[in-house]
């Protein structure tokens, strides 16, 4: 997992501020987080071979962030440490009905360069997967470096910004959530689910992406596999913390990949472990080990 490390800086609030207006929090709580953080941890602990690379600062945050992927079996080796630079921050007030919004302090996660980052990061790669929590240039050499080793490129474009075709171009499976879809389609199109899947893929034909998932959050996901289109029920939870719930969901699709999973099949037990997630406060905390996830499953 290529990116973002972040303390995140949980509130609870009855409900999200309005522009111009003050609400009271309660409960705040320093937990690890950072998109690429989060898809290591959520792999992790579900058994996959994971190495995260990244920036921290040399803080307690960075600190935290490393001993906490450690713990779940993360290699943290190529996280850098970064002089002069605070580790990224994420303030993230959370809704009665588990709703957040993020502000991103990017710290060291904006101060990365591609060569921050050795070809050695990538030996013996599967998968490598990307999101957009760091500059584009480090997203781009890492594509490049993954494709080189023979790597699959799994990228979850969030957060949403234009996507380079050279970008597009390495990739094999895209993670995009409705939103997202929309944003890469044109935003002048507004596609009907499921049908907008086959607009999807019809769009990113020219860049040869055959595997697409859209995640539709609290009404499943849906599967693209060249012809193949496939709807993913949702599991139906009372949700705490949406937050990282779409870290856990690629995390997960990229364990199962790498074990040789079909793309359906992992996107049926990540949207499960994305599901679990939202039961529990927080990212990286609220993500399932193994013997968590059977539990899950045995009870419903
Ligand atoms: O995707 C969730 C993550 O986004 C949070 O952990 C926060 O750090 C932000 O980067
Ligand atoms: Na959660």
């Amino acid at each position: 997992m290529v990116g973002a490390l972040n303390a995140d800086l949980g509130i609870r609030v009855d409900r999200l501020p309005a522009p111009g207006e003050t609400v009271s929090g309660r409960e705040v709580e320093v937990l690890p987080g950072g998109k690429a953080s989060n898809q290591a941890v959520a792999a992790a602990r579900l058994g996959g071979r994971v190495r995260l690379v990244g920036a921290v600062g040399d803080d307690e945050n960075g600190r935290m962030l490393r001993e906490h992927a450690t713990a779940a079996g993360v290699d943290v080796s190529f996280v850098r440490v970064l002089p002069e630079v605070a580790t990224g921050q994420a303030i993230i007030p959370v809704d009665d009905a588990g709703e957040n919004s993020i502000i991103l302090v990017p710290g060291a996660n904006g101060a990365i360069t591609p060569d921050d980052i050795p070809i050695e990061a990538y030996t013996d790669a599967s998968l490598v997967c990307l999101s957009l929590e760091v500059p584009l240039p480090v997203v781009l050499r890492a594509a490049s470096r993954a494709v080189s080793v023979g790597a699959t490129v799994v990228l979850n474009p969030s957060p949403y910004r234009p996507l380079p075709g050279e970008l597009l171009d390495a990739v094999g499976v895209l993670i995009v959530n409705e939103l997202e879809a929309e944003q890469l389609l044109d935003a002048s199109i507004e596609p009907a689910w499921p049908a907008g899947a086959e607009a999807l893929r019809l769009a990113l034909e020219p860049h040869r992406i055959a595997r697409i998932v859209v995640t539709r959050g609290a009404a499943g996901a849906i599967v693209v596999d060249g012809d193949d289109i496939t709807e993913i029920e949702p599991t139906a939870v009372e949700p705490v913390d949406t937050t990282g719930a779409g870290d856990a969901f690629t995390g997960a699709l990229a364990v199962r990949l790498a074990e040789g999973r079909s793309l359906a099949d992992a996107a049926t037990e990540a949207s499960v472990v994305a599901a679990f997630s939202t039961t529990r406060r927080g990212a990286q905390p609220s993500y399932p080990t193994i013997a968590e996830l059977a539990e899950f499953r045995d009870g419903r």
